[in-house]
């Protein structure tokens, strides 16, 4: 119903008698971030209209005559032609605007039986899903370039750290797969999470359901949803899909962190592990010398944005009441810049492992200092019959000998290591060796090689079983 004073361009203006303030029009419209849900807010419409002709709600010809019209305003979407409108407030209505100026009246049935409460949830949901099976193939790419790192690197021996002093001496191979592991954690995460963003919450309406015959689980196999959701009410409240998706977000970030945090101290001059290919890093405008590790720096900054969104969208939903509010709009861009920020560092990540250059020989330089074999003195010890306190003893002291001295464990005379125990034999070269050393971890989840190779081969087949 049109009036001088009232609000006619708005779907929802009947009821309004004076326009709406521009600041709030601006302040309370969605379409600049929301346009991103276009292709799955068509996709739901017509599915909705095809639901609606089979139930007779709408003829045969209705639902063509919208399903067309949705293809061509896709179309125009797709083409950059088609212009939106903050009057109109966000993606759904401005879709369902241009449609009704497509097609005429019959554009205007296509909203019956739904609310944009349901609408929107919906979009999201569809939205979010494609994005997941695309977060999906990309973690299965980096895991790919880790097991196949690992794979060529198994032999390599680095020095181990806890608390990042020298601990045991490990291979490299087997570092990388445990980030394969936490990525591998990640991946089942996602698909667990997917589970839960795959249900319909179309039909709930405003939030009560509606009266019309709907067929719910129709709407849901044409969207391939698994089921439509059972509760109306939660159906246009809840988020915690999002917010679940975001946790899983958060972990792949904190995880990227990790291994750039690595990554940056291994490509410095002091550790001097790796070389990362000039074309993931730059250098400094005023140092001529310097190549910075800009990427993982990067991914490392990005996971406290990530970690941030999450913490943004715990707190929207924390207090609203049922059903819908209008808190809800704020989900969008917390969760869309999640997708960007995630798929960016994971693309870059894909890239950048397989890439790195291995510095085997300065790896087991710094793998002979800092009395790495120590663990495997005691432990020879032990099998020579001393008690493991007491063997502990024993290499501590000979550790203390060799600062002194500046020599590791595996340098000193069979002389001098005899000073600290009589049992110590000539076969204690043998453990106090780097290879000695890792080969001797020989069980499953050990870092001897044979485990690290037949680990990554294990990945690399299970991968490819996707
Ligand atoms: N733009 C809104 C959102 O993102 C769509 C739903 C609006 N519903 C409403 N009753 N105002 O949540």
């Amino acid at each position: 119903m049109s009036n001088e004073t009232g609000n006619t361009e708005k779907p929802w203006g009947g009821r309004f008698t004076e326009a709406t303030d521009a600041f709030v029009e601006q302040f309370t419209a969605s379409v600049e971030f929301d346009q991103r849900l276009y292709y799955h807010d068509i996709q739901g419409s017509i599915a909705h209209a095809t639901m609606l002709a089979k139930v007779g709600v709408l003829t045969d010809q209705e639902r063509d005559q919208i399903i067309d019209g949705l293809h061509a305003v896709r179309a125009d979407i797709e083409a950059g032609e088609f212009e939106w409108s903050v009057t109109l407030e966000d993606v759904h209505m401005n879709i369902e605007a241009k449609l009704t100026e497509r097609i005429g009246l019959t554009g205007k049935k296509l909203h019956t039986g739904r609310s944009r409460n349901d609408q929107v949830a919906t979009d999201i949901r569809l939205y979010l899903r494609d994005e997941i099976d695309v977060i999906a193939e990309e973690i299965t790419r980096l895991q790919n370039g880790m097991a196949t790192l690992a794979l060529r690197e198994a032999d390599t021996i680095m020095p181990g750290f806890t608390h990042l002093q020298t601990a045991q001496p490990v291979t490299f191979g087997h570092h990388i797969l445990a980030w394969n592991e936490m990525l591998q954690r990640d991946f089942e995460r996602l698909a667990d999470c997917r589970k839960r963003v795959n249900i319909m919450p179309l039909g709930a309406a405003a939030l009560a359901g509606t009266t019309y015959p709907i067929d719910r689980d129709m709407t849901a196999d044409l969207l391939g949803f698994d089921r439509p959701s059972y509760n109306s009410l939660d159906s246009v409240s809840d988020r915690d899909f999002a917010i679940e998706f975001c946790a899983f977000a958060s972990l792949v970030m904190t995880h990227l962190s990790r291994c750039s945090e690595e990554l940056i101290l291994w490509a410095s001059a002091q550790f001097d592990f790796i070389d990362l290919p000039d074309r993931f890093c730059t250098g400094s405008s005023i140092m001529p010398q310097k190549k910075n590790p800009d990427v993982p720096e990067l991914v490392r900054g990005k996971s406290g944005r990530v970690t941030g969104h999450l913490i943004s969208l715990l707190m929207l939903m924390k207090s609203q009441p049922l059903a819908y509010n209008k808190d809800n709009q704020e989900d969008k861009e917390p969760l869309f810049d999640v997708i960007d920020t995630l798929k960016g560092c994971l693309k870059a990540y894909g890239d950048m492992v397989p890439a790195i250059e291995v510095k085997a020989a300065n790896m087991r330089g710094a793998a002979l200092k800092g009395f790495s074999t120590a663990t495997d003195l005691a432990d020879y010890l032990v099998v020579k019959g001393v008690a493991f306190r007491d063997a502990h003893e024993v290499v501590g002291k000979a550790v203390g000998y060799g600062i002194q001295e500046g020599k590791d464990l595996s340098e000193m005379s069979l002389q001098e290591l005899q000073q600290f125990s009589p049992v110590i034999g000539d076969d204690v070269f043998d453990v106090l060796t780097l290879e000695g050393s890792v080969n001797a971890r020989d069980h499953l989840g050990g870092t001897a090689p044979a485990q690290v190779r037949s680990a990554a081969e294990r990945v690399l087949q299970g991968l490819a079983s996707r």
